[in-house]
């Protein structure tokens, strides 16, 4: 080698170290045996301290306490399993449905049914609409789901099997119930559960006596887990109705367009609690890099699918269990833009922030966010992250 090329070497090797790290070690098992291991959820909480920190600010270091500590979980009664000792044994254990809470607030402050509440004061985006039907959708709610007080850390046991061998309910985190509850489902409604698995949020969908539920999830092992909890918690005969199909499509190349009332987006994220506390199936592992750079335009495509999906005059909410701002307001802004350039499709925000005064008692809203609403997790409601946000296509 001459000595240009030897000085031209070195100085790419200062420049760009990792590259030179690559080229050197170009078998895969050297970089397990020869690179420090950082563990995933070690990665996850600097990235998170970096982003999140300037996101939050001071509020990050309370956020970041409760993403590390144990995270309180709701139980979602089972409508099709027998339910009367079931709420009995939970109201026992001194835990309460966040729902009948819910509707005590609206009861107890009349002022809220006013018009001018539900309207949007001057928003910072002009997108945002009247939000009435976020109200009225609670007198329609047919599901339950019981939640200990804020600062009680209690734990739920498992539920049983009953009688007809399904369980009693299902436990998941309570704030997951938003987005479905954001989604309004009357009953005879078609609706779309495009990323369904493993399916908490179905359940809650199948719930509301929609007519026909499609849910859908790329993943062919999860799609499995999907099938295995529904068939835990729903009767044979809905499937053989045909009332709700299972099937496991690309959702960014979903076939059916214009057709359903309602569809859900529950987009895979950077899932950050999960990416603290577990190493298994953790996107902040280095071989998933990419995978990770490629979330918002993964989330992107699958809500313009979504709004291709839905009727005109359907609702779309699209939602994530990440803080991130890329994951959420700017995925937002961004389908918009496409369904509206690309597809001819336009649809406005809905106004979501009554719900904030809704479930005051049992969530912790994040009271800045500029489009759509977030859970953020807190030690006496240690509930989310869930970021949702309701689109309606126009007519
Ligand atoms: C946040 S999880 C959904 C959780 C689920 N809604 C629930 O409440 O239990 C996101 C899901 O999206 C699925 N997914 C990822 N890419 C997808 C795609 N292109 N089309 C459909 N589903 C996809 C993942 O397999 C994952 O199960």
């Amino acid at each position: 080698m001459g000595l240009l090329s030897a000085v031209m070497l070195l100085v790419r090797r200062v420049q760009n170290p990792i590259v030179t790290c690559c080229r050197h070690y170009r078998v895969k098992k050297k970089w397990a045996t020869t690179l420090p291991h950082v563990a995933s959820s070690r990665f996850a909480l600097q990235y998170f301290d970096t982003n999140y920190s300037l996101q939050f600010q001071d509020l990050w270091p309370s956020i970041r306490i409760s993403l590390l500590s144990e995270q309180k979980y709701g139980a979602l009664l089972n409508n099709f399993s027998r339910q009367e000792m079931v709420a009995q044994h939970l109201t026992s254990l001194h835990s309460t449905d966040f729902l009948s809470e819910a509707r005590q607030v609206i009861g107890e402050s009349p002022e809220m049914m006013d018009e001018d509440r539900l309207s949007p004061e001057p928003s910072s985006t002009s997108m945002e609409e009247s939000g009435r039907d976020t109200v009225t959708s609670l007198s329609s709610t047919a599901f339950t789901c019981y939640t200990f007080p804020r600062g009680d850390i209690s734990r739920f046991p498992s539920p049983r099997v009953d009688m007809s061998g399904l369980l009693e309910y299902y436990l998941m985190d309570a704030a997951s119930l938003l987005p479905v509850l954001a989604l309004d489902v009357q009953p005879g409604h078609s609706v779309l559960d495009l990323c369904a698995a493993p399916g908490g949020k179905t359940l809650a969908l199948l719930m509301q006596n929609c007519r026909f539920l499609a849910a859908n999830d790329k993943s062919a092992s999860r799609t499995q887990r999907l099938h295995k909890v529904l068939h835990s918690f729903i009767p044979r005969h809905l499937f053989k109705e045909d009332r709700v199909r299972v099937t496991s499509w690309d959702g960014t190349e979903w076939p059916d367009q214009g057709v359903f009332d309602r569809v859900l987006v529950d987009a895979p994220c950077t899932a950050d609690r999960h990416s603290l506390l577990e190493e298994e199936n953790n996107i902040f592992h280095r071989m998933r890099m990419k995978e990770r750079q490629m979330l918002p335009a993964l989330q992107t495509a699958l809500l313009v699918s979504g709004l291709r999906a839905v009727a005109p005059g359907g609702d779309v909410v699209y939602a994530t269990c990440s803080l991130s701002q890329l994951q959420n307001e700017l995925v937002v802004e961004r389908a918009l833009d496409i369904a509206d350039s690309e597809h001819g499709i336009r649809a406005s925000i809905r106004d979501l922030r009554p719900f904030q005064e809704i479930f005051r008692n049992t969530f912790n809203f994040h009271t800045n966010c500029r489009i759509g609403e977030l859970v953020v997790p807190h030690l006496t409601a240690n509930f989310g992250p869930m970021y949702f946000c309701k689109l309606r296509r126009a007519c």
